[in-house]
């Protein structure tokens, strides 16, 4: 594919825990896929994750992993565009703007927002509130054509497109109109004990839950092993059998196969089989991954690098979509201070 014709890719993901199999499954994993034949802008948003309280040097910490953990799973950063949010000041500067383009009724609405305050009842603070607009900024600054994220993310890109719409109606042509790319198989991966909820990275309440990429390797296979499944014996893929569909997700994901196939590999396997060979499967995908970090997180000079020349490279975007807007609006047409 020519240059020309390379429709842009943008994605984010915050460094608020290390990343679950859900967020690999649903996000990282694709991501690698998409690099060969998009224009691809990965961002670790540092930004979003101060929506909840953060121990500052835990966060720094966690912000650098999360970038090593992305150039581990083979996200090139000749190739493609991959920064931390924080360090383009474009995202806060449009993130002010559109908040004046976003009526709080919308986000008010948002099933997230809903969730994080109930569970943040001590802090919902009003970045909790403006959350999609930020992320809306990152999306839009970078004229994006698709979003791959997965199903959690659905809400928050449709108010995105409402946003740019808004803003275009009023002012003409200024933002691309992204359109999201969520998977079908893996676009929701699930709690392990608790199959009708998805697996999450900041969830701290039941560790066995959760698969965390830099988990021990025994510790991986052990928490399949233990997960939730059902009284009946059939391996199948079934909305009244949430773990085993689960199950059957995460290794259709790793192994690079439809539900279909991944059914017919375990017809009339028990559910110690299953699960023996899902733990095996998903361990072998994971192996390599856990290599390749502790390789480039040890490289401190080469991290350092790939973080300043990516924020050089973002902000050159960002900051020529940032210009445009505030013309726009009407404020003075000058490179900021
Ligand atoms: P975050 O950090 O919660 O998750 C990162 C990505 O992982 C996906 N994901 C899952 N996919 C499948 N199963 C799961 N259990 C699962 N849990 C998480 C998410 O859908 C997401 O794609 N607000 C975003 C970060 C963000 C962003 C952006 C994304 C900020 N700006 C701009 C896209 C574009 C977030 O909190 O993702």
């Amino acid at each position: 594919m020519s240059n020309e014709q390379r429709k842009v890719i943008y994605s984010a993901m915050q460094p608020s825990g290390v990343p679950s199999l859900g967020n690999y499954i649903g996000a990282l994993k694709n991501w690698v896929n998409l690099q060969n034949d998009y224009d691809c802008v990965f961002a670790i948003a540092n930004m979003h994750a101060i929506t909840v309280r953060q121990e500052p040097a835990q966060l720094r910490k966690k912000t650098r992993d999360l970038l090593a953990l992305f150039l581990a799973i083979g996200i090139d950063p000749e190739k493609n565009i991959l920064y931390i949010q924080s360090d383009v000041t474009a995202h806060a500067q449009l993130n002010w703007i559109l908040n004046c383009y976003t009526y709080v009724g919308e986000l008010q609405r948002m099933t997230q927002f809903k969730d994080k305050s109930a569970k943040h009842e001590e802090n919902i603070n009003s970045g909790l509130l403006t959350y999609p607009v930020l992320m809306a900024s990152d999306i839009l600054l970078y004229k994006a054509d698709l979003v791959p994220v997965g199903e959690d993310q659905r809400q928050h890109l449709e108010i995105t497109r409402d946003i740019a719409e808004r803003f275009n109606n009023l002012y003409g042509e200024v933002f691309k109109v992204p359109e999201g790319f969520i998977p079908k198989v893996g676009a929701r991966i699930m709690g392990l004990q608790n199959p009708t909820r998805k697996m999450s990275k900041s969830e701290s309440d039941n560790e066995n839950n959760v698969i965390y990429l830099l988990d021990d390797l025994k510790v991986i296979a052990n928490k399949i092993k233990r997960a939730v499944t059902d009284s009946d014996t059939e391996v199948r893929y079934s909305e009244d059998k949430p773990g085993i569909s689960n199950l059957l997700n995460i290794y259709a994901s790793v192994t690079d196969k439809t539900i279909e196939e991944a059914e017919a590999d375990f017809k009339g396997a028990n559910y110690g089989t299953f699960k023996s060979a899902v733990a095996e499967a998903v361990v072998e995908r994971i192996r390599p991954i856990q290599e390749e970090f502790a390789r480039i997180s040890a490289d401190k000079a080469y991290v350092d690098s790939v973080i300043e020349q990516g924020a050089q490279k973002a902000a050159r975007i960002a900051n020529k979509t940032l210009s445009k807007v505030k013309k726009k609006v009407g404020f003075p047409d000058r490179p900021g201070l």
